[in-house]
Protein backbone atom coordinates (compact mmCIF):
# COMPACT_ATOMS: atom_id res chain seq x y z
CA UNK A 1 0.00 0.00 0.00
CA UNK A 2 2.88 2.18 0.51
CA UNK A 3 2.83 5.41 -1.37
CA UNK A 4 -0.92 4.91 -1.89
CA UNK A 5 -3.07 8.08 -1.07
CA UNK A 6 -6.60 7.74 0.51
CA UNK A 7 -9.52 10.33 0.40
CA UNK A 8 -11.06 9.54 3.73
CA UNK A 9 -15.03 11.45 4.33
CA UNK A 10 -15.57 11.70 7.77
CA UNK A 11 -19.25 12.02 8.46
CA UNK A 12 -21.15 12.73 11.86
CA UNK A 13 -21.19 9.97 14.62
CA UNK A 14 -19.64 9.38 17.48
CA UNK A 15 -17.64 6.68 15.88
CA UNK A 16 -15.33 9.65 14.02
CA UNK A 17 -13.37 9.45 16.87
CA UNK A 18 -12.04 6.38 15.55
CA UNK A 19 -11.34 7.83 12.28
CA UNK A 20 -8.33 9.36 13.38
CA UNK A 21 -6.80 6.27 14.45
CA UNK A 22 -6.89 5.02 10.81
CA UNK A 23 -5.43 7.88 9.98
CA UNK A 24 -2.92 6.80 11.89
CA UNK A 25 -2.58 3.05 11.12
CA UNK A 26 -2.67 4.21 7.34
CA UNK A 27 0.08 6.68 7.79
CA UNK A 28 2.16 3.70 9.60
CA UNK A 29 1.60 1.86 6.40
CA UNK A 30 3.11 4.89 4.30
CA UNK A 31 -0.61 5.60 2.82
CA UNK A 32 -1.07 9.45 2.51
CA UNK A 33 -4.41 10.82 3.20
CA UNK A 34 -6.73 14.09 2.73
CA UNK A 35 -9.70 14.55 4.69
CA UNK A 36 -12.96 16.22 4.12
CA UNK A 37 -14.95 16.73 7.51
CA UNK A 38 -18.58 17.22 6.95
CA UNK A 39 -20.67 19.89 8.98
CA UNK A 40 -22.10 17.38 11.03
CA UNK A 41 -18.40 15.21 11.72
CA UNK A 42 -16.96 18.23 12.80
CA UNK A 43 -19.32 18.36 15.92
CA UNK A 44 -17.38 15.16 16.49
CA UNK A 45 -13.76 16.02 15.95
CA UNK A 46 -12.34 19.22 15.69
CA UNK A 47 -10.62 19.89 12.33
CA UNK A 48 -7.52 21.09 13.98
CA UNK A 49 -7.46 17.54 15.59
CA UNK A 50 -8.20 15.74 11.80
CA UNK A 51 -5.43 17.79 10.39
CA UNK A 52 -2.74 17.17 13.29
CA UNK A 53 -3.27 13.35 12.01
CA UNK A 54 -3.32 13.84 8.61
CA UNK A 55 -0.86 16.62 8.54
CA UNK A 56 -2.70 18.27 5.44
CA UNK A 57 -5.43 21.32 5.81
CA UNK A 58 -8.83 19.95 5.82
CA UNK A 59 -11.32 20.45 3.24
CA UNK A 60 -14.93 21.05 4.75
CA UNK A 61 -16.74 23.81 2.86
CA UNK A 62 -17.91 23.48 -1.03
CA UNK A 63 -17.94 27.09 -1.01
CA UNK A 64 -14.68 28.41 0.20
CA UNK A 65 -13.16 30.19 -3.11
CA UNK A 66 -9.05 30.13 -1.45
CA UNK A 67 -9.92 26.06 -1.16
CA UNK A 68 -11.10 26.07 -5.12
CA UNK A 69 -8.63 28.26 -5.95
CA UNK A 70 -5.53 25.82 -4.55
CA UNK A 71 -7.37 22.75 -5.53
CA UNK A 72 -10.87 22.12 -7.09
CA UNK A 73 -13.73 19.94 -5.30
CA UNK A 74 -13.84 17.56 -8.43
CA UNK A 75 -9.89 17.88 -8.96
CA UNK A 76 -9.99 17.06 -4.46
CA UNK A 77 -12.81 13.64 -5.74
CA UNK A 78 -9.94 12.36 -8.15
CA UNK A 79 -6.89 13.32 -5.99
CA UNK A 80 -6.34 9.86 -4.37
CA UNK A 81 -6.43 6.49 -5.53
CA UNK A 82 -9.64 5.05 -3.11
CA UNK A 83 -12.14 7.55 -1.00
CA UNK A 84 -13.42 6.14 2.29
CA UNK A 85 -16.23 7.01 3.81
CA UNK A 86 -15.98 6.70 7.87
CA UNK A 87 -18.00 6.81 9.51
CA UNK A 88 -20.58 6.57 7.16
CA UNK A 89 -23.80 8.38 8.14
CA UNK A 90 -27.71 7.21 7.16
CA UNK A 91 -27.52 10.70 5.76
CA UNK A 92 -24.11 10.55 3.71
CA UNK A 93 -25.53 6.82 2.24
CA UNK A 94 -29.14 8.36 1.24
CA UNK A 95 -27.30 11.74 -0.27
CA UNK A 96 -24.67 8.60 -2.43
CA UNK A 97 -27.82 6.54 -3.35
CA UNK A 98 -29.28 9.13 -4.41
CA UNK A 99 -27.23 11.62 -6.85
CA UNK A 100 -27.55 14.47 -3.98
CA UNK A 101 -24.54 16.95 -4.12
CA UNK A 102 -25.32 19.75 -1.36
CA UNK A 103 -21.93 20.10 0.27
CA UNK A 104 -18.34 19.09 -0.80
CA UNK A 105 -18.29 15.29 0.77
CA UNK A 106 -21.19 14.72 -1.30
CA UNK A 107 -20.34 15.99 -3.73
CA UNK A 108 -17.16 14.67 -4.00
CA UNK A 109 -18.87 11.33 -3.75
CA UNK A 110 -20.56 12.19 -7.12
CA UNK A 111 -17.77 13.20 -9.12
CA UNK A 112 -15.13 10.88 -8.08
CA UNK A 113 -14.03 8.49 -10.85
CA UNK A 114 -12.26 6.15 -7.84
CA UNK A 115 -13.28 3.18 -5.64
CA UNK A 116 -15.48 4.42 -3.11
CA UNK A 117 -15.32 2.29 0.42
CA UNK A 118 -18.20 3.14 2.95
CA UNK A 119 -17.83 1.65 6.86
CA UNK A 120 -21.44 2.63 7.95
CA UNK A 121 -22.16 3.69 11.83
CA UNK A 122 -25.24 4.24 13.33
CA UNK A 123 -28.30 3.46 15.35
CA UNK A 124 -29.26 -0.59 14.92
CA UNK A 125 -32.91 0.70 14.44
CA UNK A 126 -31.32 3.33 11.70
CA UNK A 127 -29.12 0.39 9.89
CA UNK A 128 -32.31 -2.05 9.79
CA UNK A 129 -34.78 0.72 8.58
CA UNK A 130 -36.30 0.00 4.67
CA UNK A 131 -34.76 3.34 3.71
CA UNK A 132 -30.96 2.75 4.94
CA UNK A 133 -30.93 -0.55 3.26
CA UNK A 134 -32.66 -0.24 0.08
CA UNK A 135 -29.70 2.71 -0.05
CA UNK A 136 -27.29 0.03 1.03
CA UNK A 137 -28.56 -2.06 -1.70
CA UNK A 138 -28.55 0.62 -4.70
CA UNK A 139 -25.02 2.03 -3.20
CA UNK A 140 -23.23 -1.79 -3.69
CA UNK A 141 -25.03 -1.78 -7.02
CA UNK A 142 -23.73 1.26 -8.20
CA UNK A 143 -20.08 -0.78 -7.02
CA UNK A 144 -19.88 1.16 -3.26
CA UNK A 145 -17.55 -1.41 -1.07
CA UNK A 146 -18.60 -1.63 2.41
CA UNK A 147 -16.62 -2.81 5.77
CA UNK A 148 -18.41 -3.61 8.44
CA UNK A 149 -20.76 -2.46 10.47
CA UNK A 150 -20.11 -4.93 13.26
CA UNK A 151 -22.54 -6.22 16.11
CA UNK A 152 -21.84 -4.99 19.66
CA UNK A 153 -22.78 -2.03 21.85
CA UNK A 154 -23.50 1.03 20.71
CA UNK A 155 -22.84 4.80 22.11
CA UNK A 156 -26.36 4.94 22.17
CA UNK A 157 -26.92 1.93 24.37
CA UNK A 158 -28.88 -0.23 22.04
CA UNK A 159 -27.17 -3.50 21.02
CA UNK A 160 -26.80 -4.82 17.29
CA UNK A 161 -25.64 -4.18 13.95
CA UNK A 162 -24.36 -0.44 13.36
CA UNK A 163 -21.03 -0.29 15.16
CA UNK A 164 -18.23 0.87 12.54
CA UNK A 165 -15.73 -1.23 12.00
CA UNK A 166 -12.92 -1.36 13.99
CA UNK A 167 -9.69 1.03 12.43
CA UNK A 168 -7.73 -2.26 11.39
CA UNK A 169 -10.82 -4.07 9.84
CA UNK A 170 -10.76 -0.67 7.58
CA UNK A 171 -7.56 -1.00 6.43
CA UNK A 172 -7.66 -4.51 5.72
CA UNK A 173 -10.96 -3.58 3.52
CA UNK A 174 -8.42 -0.56 2.33
CA UNK A 175 -5.67 -2.89 1.52
CA UNK A 176 -7.89 -5.11 -0.47
CA UNK A 177 -9.43 -3.07 -2.78
CA UNK A 178 -6.07 -0.94 -3.92
CA UNK A 179 -4.78 -4.22 -4.77
CA UNK A 180 -7.38 -5.37 -6.79
CA UNK A 181 -5.26 -1.81 -8.78
CA UNK A 182 -2.27 -4.04 -8.19
CA UNK A 183 0.16 -5.16 -10.54
CA UNK A 184 -1.75 -8.19 -11.88
CA UNK A 185 -5.03 -5.95 -11.98
CA UNK A 186 -7.21 -7.43 -15.07
CA UNK A 187 -5.67 -10.72 -15.59
CA UNK A 188 -6.50 -13.84 -14.39
CA UNK A 189 -4.77 -16.17 -12.40
CA UNK A 190 -5.49 -20.04 -11.62
CA UNK A 191 -3.50 -21.52 -9.57
CA UNK A 192 -4.08 -25.44 -7.72
CA UNK A 193 -2.85 -26.88 -4.28
CA UNK A 194 -2.81 -29.90 -2.42
CA UNK A 195 -2.96 -33.08 -2.83
CA UNK A 196 -5.19 -35.42 -4.50
CA UNK A 197 -6.98 -38.05 -3.44
CA UNK A 198 -7.28 -41.44 -5.76
CA UNK A 199 -9.68 -43.82 -4.16
CA UNK A 200 -8.99 -47.40 -3.63
CA UNK A 201 -12.58 -47.92 -1.94
CA UNK A 202 -15.22 -46.21 -0.13
CA UNK A 203 -12.76 -45.62 2.83
CA UNK A 204 -9.47 -45.65 1.75
CA UNK A 205 -7.68 -43.74 -0.43
CA UNK A 206 -4.04 -43.09 -2.15
CA UNK A 207 -2.70 -39.61 -1.19
CA UNK A 208 0.89 -37.36 -0.06
CA UNK A 209 1.67 -35.20 2.52
CA UNK A 210 1.11 -32.17 0.78
CA UNK A 211 -0.21 -29.56 3.13
CA UNK A 212 -1.67 -26.85 0.46
CA UNK A 213 0.37 -24.11 2.42
CA UNK A 214 2.72 -22.91 -0.62
CA UNK A 215 -0.53 -23.00 -3.03
CA UNK A 216 -2.45 -21.43 -0.48
CA UNK A 217 -0.27 -18.54 -0.07
CA UNK A 218 0.85 -18.42 -4.36
CA UNK A 219 -3.28 -17.88 -4.34
CA UNK A 220 -3.33 -15.02 -1.61
CA UNK A 221 -0.17 -13.30 -2.92
CA UNK A 222 -1.91 -13.17 -6.66
CA UNK A 223 -4.84 -11.85 -5.82
CA UNK A 224 -3.10 -9.61 -3.86
CA UNK A 225 -1.59 -8.05 -6.03
CA UNK A 226 -4.94 -7.77 -8.34
CA UNK A 227 -5.47 -10.59 -10.32
CA UNK A 228 -8.68 -12.27 -10.43
CA UNK A 229 -7.39 -15.85 -9.05
CA UNK A 230 -9.03 -19.47 -9.01
CA UNK A 231 -8.23 -21.44 -6.88
CA UNK A 232 -8.02 -25.47 -7.42
CA UNK A 233 -7.75 -27.23 -4.41
CA UNK A 234 -7.18 -31.12 -3.25
CA UNK A 235 -8.36 -32.21 0.39
CA UNK A 236 -6.66 -29.91 3.11
CA UNK A 237 -7.69 -27.79 5.96
CA UNK A 238 -7.31 -24.50 5.01
CA UNK A 239 -9.63 -21.71 4.69
CA UNK A 240 -9.51 -20.03 0.98
CA UNK A 241 -7.50 -16.97 1.15
CA UNK A 242 -9.72 -13.42 0.62
CA UNK A 243 -10.73 -12.67 -2.78
CA UNK A 244 -9.98 -15.76 -4.40
CA UNK A 245 -12.36 -18.05 -5.33
CA UNK A 246 -11.85 -21.57 -4.40
CA UNK A 247 -13.40 -24.90 -5.39
CA UNK A 248 -12.34 -28.34 -3.59
CA UNK A 249 -11.91 -31.08 -5.54
CA UNK A 250 -10.40 -34.81 -4.65
CA UNK A 251 -8.91 -36.78 -7.75
CA UNK A 252 -6.07 -35.81 -10.28
CA UNK A 253 -8.77 -36.32 -12.84
CA UNK A 254 -11.38 -33.72 -11.31
CA UNK A 255 -8.61 -31.56 -10.66
CA UNK A 256 -8.09 -31.69 -14.16
CA UNK A 257 -11.73 -30.76 -14.90
CA UNK A 258 -11.98 -28.36 -13.18
CA UNK A 259 -8.40 -26.48 -14.49
CA UNK A 260 -9.68 -27.15 -17.91
CA UNK A 261 -13.10 -25.36 -17.01
CA UNK A 262 -11.48 -22.33 -15.37
CA UNK A 263 -9.62 -21.24 -18.38
CA UNK A 264 -8.95 -18.98 -20.06
CA UNK A 265 -6.06 -17.65 -17.26
CA UNK A 266 -2.92 -15.54 -17.91
CA UNK A 267 -1.10 -17.34 -15.48
CA UNK A 268 -1.25 -20.92 -14.43
CA UNK A 269 0.46 -21.85 -11.29
CA UNK A 270 0.01 -25.71 -10.85
CA UNK A 271 1.47 -26.14 -7.14
CA UNK A 272 -0.89 -29.33 -6.35
CA UNK A 273 1.24 -32.45 -5.65
CA UNK A 274 -1.03 -34.60 -7.60
CA UNK A 275 -1.14 -38.15 -7.53
CA UNK A 276 0.59 -39.93 -10.59
CA UNK A 277 -1.07 -42.44 -10.29
CA UNK A 278 -4.70 -43.97 -9.23
CA UNK A 279 -5.61 -47.68 -8.46
CA UNK A 280 -7.07 -49.10 -11.72
CA UNK A 281 -10.72 -49.08 -10.43
CA UNK A 282 -11.82 -48.34 -6.94
CA UNK A 283 -14.05 -50.70 -5.44
CA UNK A 284 -17.98 -49.43 -4.59
CA UNK A 285 -17.96 -51.38 -0.92
CA UNK A 286 -15.17 -51.59 1.58
CA UNK A 287 -12.84 -54.20 0.44
CA UNK A 288 -12.97 -56.85 2.86
CA UNK A 289 -10.38 -58.95 4.67
CA UNK A 290 -10.45 -62.38 3.14
CA UNK A 291 -9.94 -65.00 6.06
CA UNK A 292 -7.65 -67.08 4.32
CA UNK A 293 -5.46 -64.04 4.49
CA UNK A 294 -4.96 -63.48 0.58
CA UNK A 295 -3.80 -59.60 0.50
CA UNK A 296 -5.11 -57.86 -2.24
CA UNK A 297 -3.60 -56.30 -5.09
CA UNK A 298 -3.82 -52.73 -6.14
CA UNK A 299 -2.71 -52.20 -9.73
CA UNK A 300 -1.80 -48.45 -10.66
CA UNK A 301 -2.82 -46.68 -13.47
CA UNK A 302 -1.12 -43.60 -14.82
CA UNK A 303 -3.08 -40.60 -13.92
CA UNK A 304 -3.42 -37.66 -16.55
CA UNK A 305 -0.43 -34.97 -16.51
CA UNK A 306 -2.57 -31.74 -15.55
CA UNK A 307 0.64 -29.32 -16.25
CA UNK A 308 1.48 -30.98 -19.18
CA UNK A 309 -2.17 -30.93 -20.73
CA UNK A 310 -2.56 -27.39 -19.81
CA UNK A 311 0.86 -26.82 -21.35
CA UNK A 312 -0.45 -28.02 -24.78
CA UNK A 313 -3.66 -26.99 -24.60
CA UNK A 314 -5.56 -24.39 -27.44
CA UNK A 315 -6.32 -22.28 -24.23
CA UNK A 316 -2.33 -22.47 -23.17
CA UNK A 317 -2.27 -19.96 -20.30
CA UNK A 318 0.62 -17.28 -21.21
CA UNK A 319 2.87 -17.91 -18.29
CA UNK A 320 2.76 -21.58 -16.90
CA UNK A 321 4.57 -22.40 -13.81
CA UNK A 322 4.90 -26.16 -12.73
CA UNK A 323 6.83 -27.14 -9.62
CA UNK A 324 8.86 -30.23 -8.60
CA UNK A 325 9.40 -31.74 -5.56
CA UNK A 326 12.51 -33.46 -5.44
CA UNK A 327 14.61 -35.43 -2.99
CA UNK A 328 17.39 -35.28 -5.09
CA UNK A 329 19.12 -34.07 -8.04
CA UNK A 330 16.99 -30.96 -7.54
CA UNK A 331 17.99 -28.40 -9.81
CA UNK A 332 18.56 -31.17 -12.46
CA UNK A 333 15.73 -32.87 -12.13
CA UNK A 334 13.62 -29.64 -12.80
CA UNK A 335 15.63 -28.59 -15.08
CA UNK A 336 14.54 -32.02 -17.45
CA UNK A 337 10.71 -31.11 -16.10
CA UNK A 338 10.99 -28.06 -17.68
CA UNK A 339 11.40 -28.98 -21.34
CA UNK A 340 9.13 -32.50 -20.79
CA UNK A 341 6.35 -30.91 -19.00
CA UNK A 342 6.05 -27.53 -21.56
CA UNK A 343 6.11 -25.34 -18.86
CA UNK A 344 7.44 -21.97 -18.88
CA UNK A 345 9.18 -21.65 -15.58
CA UNK A 346 9.62 -24.64 -12.69
CA UNK A 347 9.69 -23.56 -9.04
CA UNK A 348 11.62 -26.30 -7.70
CA UNK A 349 11.71 -27.48 -4.07
CA UNK A 350 14.15 -29.94 -1.79
CA UNK A 351 10.97 -31.49 -0.33
CA UNK A 352 14.03 -34.04 1.88
CA UNK A 353 13.45 -31.98 4.94
CA UNK A 354 10.07 -30.74 6.68
CA UNK A 355 9.23 -28.76 3.85
CA UNK A 356 5.76 -30.80 3.16
CA UNK A 357 3.92 -29.53 6.31
CA UNK A 358 6.16 -26.55 7.28
CA UNK A 359 5.80 -22.84 6.97
CA UNK A 360 9.31 -22.03 5.41
CA UNK A 361 10.69 -23.23 1.96
CA UNK A 362 13.49 -22.91 -0.10
CA UNK A 363 13.37 -23.05 -3.92
CA UNK A 364 14.60 -22.34 -7.23
CA UNK A 365 13.49 -20.56 -10.26
CA UNK A 366 14.20 -22.46 -13.18
CA UNK A 367 13.15 -20.36 -16.70
CA UNK A 368 14.49 -19.65 -20.11
CA UNK A 369 17.09 -17.42 -18.30
CA UNK A 370 18.72 -20.23 -16.00
CA UNK A 371 18.26 -20.71 -12.82
CA UNK A 372 17.71 -18.79 -9.51
CA UNK A 373 18.42 -19.89 -6.03
CA UNK A 374 16.32 -18.21 -3.47
CA UNK A 375 17.38 -17.83 0.06
CA UNK A 376 15.04 -19.75 2.59
CA UNK A 377 11.77 -18.07 3.23
CA UNK A 378 8.44 -18.36 5.05
CA UNK A 379 6.35 -19.99 2.39
CA UNK A 380 4.31 -16.52 2.37
CA UNK A 381 7.41 -14.85 1.03
CA UNK A 382 7.59 -17.01 -1.60
CA UNK A 383 3.80 -16.49 -2.87
CA UNK A 384 4.82 -12.41 -2.87
CA UNK A 385 7.94 -13.04 -4.64
CA UNK A 386 6.63 -15.24 -6.99
CA UNK A 387 3.45 -12.86 -7.99
CA UNK A 388 6.56 -9.93 -8.00
CA UNK A 389 7.71 -12.10 -10.52
CA UNK A 390 4.96 -12.81 -12.75
CA UNK A 391 3.67 -9.35 -12.75
CA UNK A 392 7.15 -8.63 -14.01
CA UNK A 393 6.99 -11.11 -16.93
CA UNK A 394 3.31 -10.02 -17.70
CA UNK A 395 3.21 -6.73 -17.39
CA UNK A 396 6.69 -5.55 -16.89
CA UNK A 397 5.95 -4.34 -13.88
CA UNK A 398 8.58 -3.35 -11.23
O1 LIG B 1 6.34 -35.04 -12.54
P1 LIG B 1 6.12 -34.36 -11.24
O2 LIG B 1 4.94 -34.89 -10.49
O3 LIG B 1 7.31 -34.23 -10.38
O4 LIG B 1 5.77 -32.85 -11.68
C1 LIG B 1 5.40 -31.89 -10.77
C2 LIG B 1 4.60 -30.82 -11.47
O5 LIG B 1 3.65 -31.40 -12.34
C3 LIG B 1 3.78 -30.02 -10.49
O6 LIG B 1 3.60 -28.73 -10.98
C4 LIG B 1 2.47 -30.79 -10.44
O7 LIG B 1 1.41 -29.95 -10.03
C5 LIG B 1 2.34 -31.23 -11.89
N1 LIG B 1 1.64 -32.51 -12.07
C6 LIG B 1 0.47 -32.52 -12.79
N2 LIG B 1 -0.21 -33.68 -13.01
C7 LIG B 1 0.30 -34.86 -12.56
C8 LIG B 1 1.51 -34.86 -11.84
C9 LIG B 1 2.15 -33.67 -11.61
O8 LIG B 1 0.00 -31.45 -13.19
N3 LIG B 1 -0.36 -35.97 -12.79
Amino acid sequence: MRGKSVLLIIGGGIAAYKSLELVRRLAERGVTTRAILTKAGAEFVTPLSVSAFTGEKIYSDLFSLTDEAQMGHIQLSRSADLVVVAPATADLMAKMANGLAGDLASTALLATDKPVLMAPAMNVRMWQSASVRRNRETLAKDGVLFVGPGNGEMACGEYGPGRMAEPLEIVAAIEQTLAVQGPLAGLRALVTAGPTREPVDPVRFLANHSSGKQGYAIADALARAGAETTLISGPVSLAAPQGVKLQRVTTAREMLAACEAALPADVLVMAAAVADWRPDFAANSKIKKSTDRVVPLIKLVENPDILATLSAHAARPKLVVGFAAETDDVVANAVAKRGRKGADWIIANDVSGDVMGGDRNRVHLVSEAGVEDWPEMTKNEVGARLAARIAQKLKGAA
